[in-house]
């Protein structure tokens, strides 16, 4: 079993069997966050799909407090290890199994680019996250337009979570294509409603998506449990 919860904006964390990983930890600055870094509980791991400052977000602080593993691309993760964080550094098609759980990461096509990496240093590949704990796989694709390489993933993927905000990554009609490539068992839209930019409408989404996949809306601080 494992407990989903979406704190806004990209921004989710998983539980199962004790531990307690984050993804995309954007919560100070984030209009549609439910907690601030304060409240969060103790992290066993960060992952990252990528380095916008709302993904990114608090990682370092988290890093910093907890002592997590931080979970990235090669090169996020040497720019976080160069701010101090405890990192594994993986890259696309890479899986590794933690003590926690198994992550893959997966093409997302995005920008790259780290908010306060000033020099400029650490050029990025986005990510999408395959997260398989407590027996359930979780695809968090990040932030990424439609792209073929998501059919990779049918039938393999329990939630998938995924923007449909419109004018960074995927909107509506997109997603629904990309949940009908993958096949989730269960899709929770992302990446929407932050600003008045990515503004859009998770009911019609879950409409659109018709029998496809049991869409899921959660609020900000709402869970889901899978088992
Ligand atoms: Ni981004
Ligand atoms: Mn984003």
């Amino acid at each position: 079993m494992l407990i989903l919860t979406w704190h806004g904006h990209a921004c989710f964390t998983i539980e199962a069997e004790g531990r307690r990983v984050i993804i995309d930890p954007f919560l100070t600055g984030n209009p549609a966050a439910d907690i601030g870094l304060e409240q969060l509980s103790k992290i066993d791991a960060v992952l990252l799909s990528h380095g916008h400052g709302d993904h990114l977000g608090d990682a370092l602080a988290i890093a910093a407090r907890d002592r997590p593993t931080v979970v990235t691309t090669y090169e996020l993760a040497t720019f976080c290890e160069t701010r101090g964080a405890a990192v594994h550094k993986m890259h696309l098609g890479g899986a590794h199994a933690f003590p926690w759980g198994r992550v893959k990461l997966v093409p997302a096509f995005h920008g790259g680019g780290i908010d306060s990496d000033d020099a400029g240093r650490y050029p990025v590949t986005p990510c999408g996250l395959v997260v398989t704990m407590g027996g359930k796989t979780v695809y968090h694709t990040g932030d990424t337009a439609l792209t073929t390489e998501m059919q990779l993933l049918e039938g393999r993927v329990d939630v998938m979570l995924l923007p449909i905000g419109d004018n960074y990554t995927m909107g509506i009609d997109d997603a629904v294509r990309a949940v009908d490539f993958v096949r989730p068992q269960i899709a929770i839209p992302m990446h929407y409603n932050t600003w008045d930019v990515i503004k859009a409408d998770p009911q019609e989404f879950r409409r659109k998506v018709g029998g496809r996949a049991d869409v899921v809306v959660l609020q900000p601080g709402q869970s889901l449990k899978h088992s």
